[in-house]
């Protein structure tokens, strides 16, 4: 490979750093702020996403405190890095504390842990913005309707789109309340002019913390460029600091993901009563019907069609599939053109093959249900391997657990098992056998034959009449 010439722009090494320290006090949970969930997934994966987006997930550092060990648990599989902040003395004290990590780098993007809306094309904004200023801080800025409860901008002049100082709400004069400029909360800082100067930020304030707000006056103090960038979409600096922030934020997202999903050629009727995660990815010219719900990494494939009332979690769903009225899937795989429901329920494992029918009042678990083959009322099928063109009658129940043990029922293909029979594991049918209605099979069936495992029906005649008389 060719060396590089000496005199080559080396790009600066950037960092993310996103605070999801806090313990989140005025949403009242004892669960940790940034693992509340909006569109299906915590805020903090939200806002890792949009990250990875901009930088390698070695170069993206949490910030965690406040029930650290889940939150690191919860989103470590992104391959991030973590910090940790003990005690949690404030936004500015957070950095304060991922100096060792930053240090190795030019640039660093703040993000917030608890606005999950941020998208990659404002974070590179902001950066742009940043290196185009050759500022010391940058940070992103909105004109809000309702400015309450968020940082104020203050400004030398009117034009400048230079910073003087953020002050926080707590803290401003009636005439610093009314302006409309507002701190997002996302900032991009040179690495050096940032921890040459962190130390100075004091703790003079309501909540006695280390404000990240006051580097903009401590760095313009100290004659270091500080500028602010407006985003033109506002909704996407969104914080979650209550419950009503929090289900509003949530709304958003779905609304948007609807929209997302019709764009691309789903119809969703009355999108404004379907639940849909931020990951679902669902094929064209399927259809939603209201109310259902569609969670976690769930794929429904093209032509589909999803009844009323059904939720469907981290499962995958072919092509050409309908899913009835009122069906719960979690962690199932059904396959092209199955007729699911109404009213089924598969648990997790349940495979279902191309073709089959699986009808009301069915529960399945780790199973797989062979092509055309049905199970259409009424059954419980667990633990079991059916195999293709098999016909399961009303009232089926595999008998899969003997108080100790989960045991396998195996299915040939082109298996007939009448109405009523229980199937007691572990057991096999054999390949086109029949069992009669209301069976109690325990023993194998070889393939070809008849089993019957019921007591034989007695007929005594004339008994009601010869009863009736000698009791009158
Ligand atoms: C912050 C800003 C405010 C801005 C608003 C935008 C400060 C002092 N204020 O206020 O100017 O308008 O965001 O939404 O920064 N955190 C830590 N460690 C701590 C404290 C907080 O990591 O010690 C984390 C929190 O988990 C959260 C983020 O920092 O993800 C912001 O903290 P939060 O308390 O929500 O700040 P705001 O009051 O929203
Ligand atoms: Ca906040």
């Amino acid at each position: 490979m060719k060396q590089a010439p000496r005199s080559a722009k080396v790009s600066p090494r950037l960092a993310v750093a996103i605070l999801a320290a806090g313990k989140g006090t005025r949403l009242k949970s004892k669960h940790p702020k940034v693992l509340h969930e909006v569109g299906g997934k915590p805020l903090l994966a939200h806002v890792i996403a949009a990250a990875r987006q901009v930088v390698s997930p070695e170069d993206i550092y949490a910030i965690i405190g406040h029930e650290a060990e889940l939150v690191r648990q919860r989103v470590e599989g992104t391959g991030i890095r973590f910090v940790v902040q003990e005690p949690q003395r404030g936004t500015g004290h957070a950095l304060m504390c991922a100096e060792p990590a930053l240090n190795g780098y030019d640039e660093v993007i703040v993000l917030s842990g608890d606005a999950p809306l941020i998208t990659p094309e404002t974070i590179r904004k902001l950066c742009d913005f940043h290196r185009q200023k050759k500022a010391a801080m940058t940070l992103l800025s909105a004109d809000l309707e309702n400015p309450t409860g968020y940082g104020r901008i203050i400004r030398p002049g009117a034009k400048s789109d230079q910073v003087k100082a953020i002050v926080e709400e707590k803290s401003c004069t009636p005439t610093q309340r009314k302006i409309r400029e507002i701190n997002a909360g996302f900032y991009a800082f040179s690495v050096k002019a940032l921890f040459e100067n962190i130390r100075r930020i004091q703790t003079n304030n309501p909540h006695a913390e280390y404000y990240l707000t006051d580097m903009a006056q401590v760095l313009s103090k100290a004659k270091q460029r500080v500028v602010a960038v407006k985003t033109d979409n506002p909704g996407e600096i969104l914080g979650s600091n209550t419950r009503a922030e929090l289900v509003q934020l949530d709304r958003d997202m779905r609304r948007q993901k609807c929209q997302q999903l019709m764009a691309d050629g789903v119809t969703i009727f009355y999108p404004e009563t379907c639940v849909i995660d931020s990951d679902v990815e669902v094929g064209a010219d399927t259809t939603i019907e209201p109310f259902v719900q569609l969670l976690g990494n769930t794929r429904v494939g093209s032509d589909c069609r999803i009844r009323s009332y059904s939720v469907i979690q981290n499962s995958e769903i072919a092509d050409g599939v309908l899913v009835r009225t009122g069906c719960v899937l979690d962690e199932a795989r059904v396959d092209a053109g199955a007729v699911i429901g109404p009213y089924s329920h598969l648990r997790p494992g349940s495979e279902i093959g191309e073709g089959a029918h699986v009808g009301n009042f069915v529960e399945t678990k780790k199973m797989r249900l062979g092509k055309k083959s049905k199970a259409n009322h009424l059954t419980y099928l667990g633990d079991a391997e059916i195999g293709d063109g098999v016909n399961i009658g009303a009232g089926t129940i595999t008998c899969n657990y003997d108080g100790v043990h989960k045991n396998k029922t195996i299915i040939a293909d082109d298996v007939f098992v009448g109405s009523d029979s229980t199937l007691v594991a572990p057991v096999k049918l054999g390949r086109g056998s029949y069992v009669g209605a209301a069976s109690c099979i325990t023993e194998d069936v070889p393939p070809d034959s008849l089993a019957l495992g019921r007591a034989k029906q007695i007929v005594k005649e004339g008994w009601v009449k010869k009863n009736k008389n000698s009791t009158s």
